[in-house]
Formats: structure tokens, C-alpha cells, sequence
């Protein structure tokens, strides 16, 4: 399966066997170039991919030592993402398809994350429940089976790592500020109360973050405004302890009330230690096994988008054709196989 990303800023191409062994995995990061902005300008993304997607698909198949012929299907992200940026990965999937007639499978972004852990766990299988936290995306999801997805409840603003980025912002860190943030939270302490009230979970494990950014950003203007200088470690712990919290009390009660016995964490976010090791902890204390993959896997490639597509052509489902459109907005739940 050679699976193709281009979401937000990264173009990236994988070559994966049977859903689960990685063949090779090659990413074009455009971190650099959005450095320059302070964060990702999408017109600037699309017009990378265009200048990358060719390379990266032949380096893809010239790490595997293999020949275009011997790909037997191709999987692309073909949402949530930035539309152009997303546009540049289904056109060249679609063109690769028809030149070597071969099947094509349309992946969403979310359920490609979550199977960033089938490659990292070769024995993990559903069910289990899945935290996705990017920066675009939180969700909690209920997986089934291979392919079904459902999900328990999202973010009703802003993702978790928009929040990180965006106070990182404001403290003058370099873009993507999230591993900053770790970072400096490492050498803090979450001394400052950015909640007027503690949140509590929500009946239907919604979240939310705009608040906690705007309380950061607002902090962090008077501080500047009273001269005084920021203490950015004590800034990014107290951020970091106040996002990461209500997110594994949620993720907990939602494991609970589905009696699920694991859990699957994934997206850029799933990097964040101290998400990592508090979910860990509350994990074994209420006898659930978490699986995170590692650092390589949480931020996007396409090794995950490769192994999804795999558990989709193996049931049997659905696949798309050359109609195939990108689609920037799509529920983490929705797929476009039919049974
Ligand atoms: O999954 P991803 O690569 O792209 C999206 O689909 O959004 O996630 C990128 C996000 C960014 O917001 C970045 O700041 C965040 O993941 N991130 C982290 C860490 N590493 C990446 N956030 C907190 N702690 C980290 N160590
Ligand atoms: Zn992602």
C-alpha cells in the first residue's frame, strides 16, 4: 500500500505491507517555511506539495526497493485538512491510480492517526477508545472494529494544539509552539489558575479550549502591560496541566461508561510528556492499557494513512474512484466506505 498526506505541512509518502510493517516513510516538512509566518499560511502549503509530492512518492518507493508496478493499492488523506493543501495529495493519488490501474482509497485524517498505533502495537485490535489531539482536531472516538468509528465527543473550538501554539505565540516561542511549550512546562511549575472554575467533564464529553486561550493570552498581555517579565516555564505548566487534565478525566469517564479495557492515543498532541505520562498513571489506576505511538508517528506521515487504507480494502469496502474530491471539514467518525 503506498499511502499519500498532504493535509496541512507536511508531504509526505509511505510504502506499508499488510497494515502493519513499514516499508518506508519519507516526510517533507514545511516547518521551516512557516516559521516565517508564525504558523501555517495554506496558499504557501498547497504550492509546497506541488513542488514535493513527485520526489517524495519516488523516494517513498526507491527506500522500499520497490518499483511502481509493485504497489498493489494507493490510500490518500482526503480530509480534514487545509482544501488546497488536501487537493495536491488526491490529485496525484488519483493520477498514480489510473496510470497503474490500480485501487484507491480515500482516508480521513483522524482515523489515519489512530492507526499510527497499529504500526507501533502489532498485536493492538479494537476495540478500544482513541484521544486524537492534534492542531486541528480533539476528539474522543470509539473504534470498534477496524472500521468503525464513532465519535464520543470533540472540542466545540479550538483544538488542543491550536491552544499550545497560539499562547506559544503570544510568548514569542517559534511556531509549532506546542513541543516549546513542553518543553518549558518541564521546568515550571502550573503555579497559575487560568480557570475561574476548574471545568468538570462534560455529560457529552465535549471540550473546549478558546477560553483557556484567551485566558492565557489576556495573562499574558497584563503582565506586559505591568512590566513584569513573563515566566514562560511557569506559563507553559500551568497551561500545559490545565488542557491536558480535563482531557484525561474525559477520555477516562468515556472508557469507563463504554467499558472499554484500552486506549489508543494519537496526533501531534500525543507527543506532550506530560500528557503522556498522566494518562499513563490514571490509565493503570483504573485498569486500562494505554498504547501511545511513538514520537515519530504522532505528528502527521504517511505511514498511518497507509495502514488505514489497508484495514479498508481487506473488509472489502468501498473504494473510490477518480470523482474522488478533498474535503476540509469531515466528522472523525465519517469514511466514505459503504459496506
Ligand atoms: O497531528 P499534527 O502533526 O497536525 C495536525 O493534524 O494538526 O499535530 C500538530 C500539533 C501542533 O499543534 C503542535 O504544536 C502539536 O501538535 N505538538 C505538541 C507537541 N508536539 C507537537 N503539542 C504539545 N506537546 C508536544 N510535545
Ligand atoms: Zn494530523
Amino acid at each position: 500500500m503506498l499511502g499519500i498526506e498532504s493535509s496541512c505541512d507536511e508531504t509526505a509518502a509511505a510504502v506499508v505491507k499488510n497494515g502493519r510493517v513499514v516499508l518506508s516513510d519519507v516526510i517533507s516538512s514545511q516547518i521551516d517555511i512557516h516559521k516565517l509566518f508564525g504558523g501555517v499560511v495554506p496558499e504557501v502549503a498547497s504550492r509546497n506539495h506541488t513542488l514535493k509530492i513527485n520526489e517524495v512518492v519516488s523516494e517513498a518507493l526507491a527506500n522500499a526497493g520497490l518499483k511502481f508496478t509493485d504497489i498493489d493499492a494507493i490510500a490518500v488523506t482526503y480530509g480534514a485538512g487545509l482544501q488546497g493543501a488536501l487537493l495536491v495529495g488526491v490529485s496525484s493519488a488519483k493520477a498514480y491510480s489510473y496510470a497503474l490501474d490500480i485501487p484507491l482509497i480515500a482516508v480521513n485524517h483522524i482515523q489515519a492517526h489512530i492507526a499510527a498505533n497499529f504500526i507501533a502495537y502489532p498485536d493492538l485490535e479494537p476495540p478500544f477508545i482513541a484521544i486524537v489531539a492534534s492542531g486541528g482536531h480533539t476528539s474522543i472516538i470509539d473504534v470498534s472494529g477496524y472500521n468503525d468509528y464513532k465519535s464520543l465527543g470533540a472540542t466545540v473550538d479550538d483544538a488542543i494544539g491550536e491552544a499550545f501554539d497560539k499562547a506559544a505565540r503570544f510568548m514569542g516561542l517559534p511556531y509549532p509552539g506546542g513541543p516549546h511549550i513542553d518543553a518549558l512546562a518541564k521546568k515550571g511549575q502550573p503555579t497559575i489558575e487560568f480557570y475561574k472554575h476548574k471545568p468538570t467533564v462534560n455529560q457529552d464529553f465535549s471540550l473546549s479550549y478558546s477560553g483557556l486561550k484567551t485566558a492565557v493570552v489576556n495573562y499574558i498581555h497584563n503582565q506586559k502591560q505591568k512590566g513584569i517579565e513573563l515566566n514562560k516555564e511557569d506559563i507553559s505548566a500551568s497551561l500545559n496541566k490545565a488542557a491536558v487534565d480535563i482531557l484525561v478525566d474525559t477520555a477516562i469517564v468515556a472508557a469507563k461508561k463504554h467499558n472499554r479495557k484500552n486506549m489508543v492515543l494519537a496526533g501531534g498532541v500525543a507527543a506532550n510528556s506530560y500528557l503522556r505520562s498522566s494518562l499513563e498513571s490514571v490509565c493503570t489506576s483504573n485498569g486500562i492499557t494505554l498504547y501511545a505511538p511513538p514520537l515519530r508517528l504522532c505528528t502527521d506521515n504517511a505511514v498511518m494513512v497507509a495502514s488505514r487504507g489497508y484495514f479498508a480494502i481487506k473488509d472489502g469496502l468501498e473504494l473510490s474512484d477518480l470523482t474522488l474530491n478533498a474535503t476540509s471539514s469531515l466528522r472523525p467518525d465519517s469514511c466514505l466506505y459503504k459496506k
